[in-house]
């Protein structure tokens, strides 16, 4: 797996910055006061700081802005980065500060003066757009060293950074998982790496096809019925929450979509990597709730599949019955997601009878056109819970909107042959396919459906992650069980 940057605390010295070797990264306010480690810098650099501070590119460079001054006389550093950064700055401008940092950083060491107010988003923005993932490039050296925080209270400090470390740790955990390629990341080899999390104390179980079969997850099984790879349910637990009710989180797992016998145009297809992203964001958000030993009981089940066109591939016309009993007319074989989470959702409820339930899935392609890479959709039958997701997203700094749900979209799920068709056009189809998961919600369940197909793996870098998986959702869904699910 991806680690993230080594991290250690030191007390702050001043006397000892002429000899600290490697990059060193400090924040000054916007009115350029110097504070004792920052003039004790200037004095190193005969002034160059309050240079940069007096200078047009200063007044004119935004909050969070890094300048980098190359080669320090006196100083045996290779750079000095200056965040402009007051102590008041946003969320999102601490982060993005820690960002050019980490984008800054070349080689060595990386000296952070930890004199800001907010030094965990500081630290999270360093470490999240620090991630570098190149298992496929065996020829790239990083010359990185570790992170060093110099700070007052050193033990303080990495008492109150172990939670933002744990966030960090799941969200890596998710873009490596979102990254790998299908031929690597098959059912099978997923279903091992969720297997690797009981080393933190998570419960895992792993239902193969015999199991499933048992059960009546007929609409599962056809998705992945034409791939070798075989189809897997696989069961997360995390118990910190004494004999409380748990919290269940959901993932599609399509560990590739070629859209089966409905097949998708080659343009682009290669982005189906991208199609357990559902899933790869309950395994994060599992990893962290388990690293940060969360006081809550919530249990992740994620639905792995390979939905390939073959001899044995499910046919357009066919029509399934799922775990629930409902048949579905399976009119095109790319609206498989939705297959895969009815049976799914449908066993967690039976099983388990969650407080509440959370479903993440790159299901639909009209959610990209709706919201782009901004934000994922939110869709719910419960107001309070929606509202407590959405704010939890908003403190998280994750893009999140709602999206509406209503009987007359479910209307149009009807099929004349069976109890639904898991396909019904162009309008509303973010919503429609919405609408199709509602069926397997029982009204009692407070429920939210996730699409994150726009915000999974966004086509270019974005503040906090390089090009290539985000990893959104995870610190949203932490902050929900944070704020709602455990003791104060
Ligand atoms: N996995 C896709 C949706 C998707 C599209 C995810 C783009 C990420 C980026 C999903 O299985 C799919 O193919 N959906 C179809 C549904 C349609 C056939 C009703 C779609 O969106 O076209
Ligand atoms: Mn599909
Ligand atoms: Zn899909």
């Amino acid at each position: 797996m991806t680690k993230t940057i080594a991290t250690t605390f030191e007390t702050l010295s001043p006397e000892g910055f002429a000899e600290l070797k490697g990059q060193v990264a400090l924040c000054l306010p916007t009115d350029g006061k110097l504070g004792a480690p920052a003039r004790k810098i200037n004095s190193l650099m005969r002034g160059a700081l309050a240079r940069l501070v007096a200078s047009p590119s200063w007044e004119k460079g935004k909050a969070g802005q890094v300048f980098e001054l190359a080669m320090p006389e006196r100083m045996a550093a290779d750079s000095v980065l200056v965040a402009k950064l007051d102590d008041k700055a946003e969320q999102d401008q601490v982060r993005r500060a820690g960002a050019a940092i980490a984008k800054a950083h070349m080689r060595g060491d990386m000296h952070l003066i930890g004199t800001h107010k907010s030094l965990g988003d500081l630290l999270l923005g360093i470490i999240l757009r620090g991630y570098n993932f190149v298992p496929y490039k065996p020829k790239h050296e990083d010359h990185r060293g570790g992170l060093i925080v110099h700070c007052k209270d050193p033990k303080a400090s990495e008492s109150a950074m172990a939670a933002h470390l744990a966030l960090a740790d799941g969200v890596f955990f998710t873009r490596d998982l979102v990254n790998e390629p299908a031929n690597v990341l098959t059912t099978t080899n997923f279903a091992e790496r969720l297997l690797a999390l009981s080393e933190l104390g998570v419960e895992v179980e792993v239902l193969d096809e015999p199991a499933l079969a048992k059960l009546g997850m007929r609409a599962l099984l056809a998705v992945g019925q034409g791939s070798p790879s075989p189809s897997k349910v696989v069961i997360m637990r995390w118990n910190g929450g004494g004999d409380a009710q748990p919290f269940a989180l959901v993932g599609k797992g399509v560990v590739f979509d070629t859209g089966g016998i409905s097949i998708k145009p080659a343009l682009g297809m290669q982005e189906m990597t991208c199609d357990m992203g559902g899933a790869g964001v309950v395994a994060g958000a599992m990893r962290t709730l388990a690293l940060r030993k969360a006081k809550a009981n919530v249990i992740g089940v994620v639905g792995l599949v390979e939905n390939m066109p073959d001899g044995l591939a499910q046919r357009p016309g066919d029509i399934v019955t799922s775990m629930k009993g409902d048949t579905i007319e399976v009119i095109n074989t790319d609206a498989e997601g939705r297959l895969v989470l009815a049976d799914v959702l449908w066993y967690v409820q039976d099983r388990f009878a969650p407080v509440g339930m959370i479903n993440l899935a790159t299901l639909t392609g009209a959610m990209v056109i709706a919201l782009g890479h901004e934000n994922a959709g939110v869709f719910s039958n419960n107001d309070a819970l929606a509202d407590k997701f959405l704010k939890a997203a908003k403190a998280a700094g994750e893009g999140a909107w709602r999206m509406p749900m209503s009987a007359a979209y479910n209307k149009i799920v009807d099929s004349h042959i069976a109890d639904m068709r898991n396909s019904c056009g162009r309008p509303a189809g973010s919503i429609t396919a919405a609408q199709f998961l509602g069926r397997f919600v029982k009204d009692e369940t407070p429920w939210i459906h996730l699409d994150i197909a726009g915000v999974a793996l966004p086509p270019g870098e974005t503040d906090l992650s390089p090009k290539g998986a985000s990893g959104w959702g995870v610190m949203a869904l932490d902050r929900l069980i944070r704020d709602n699910y455990e003791p104060k």
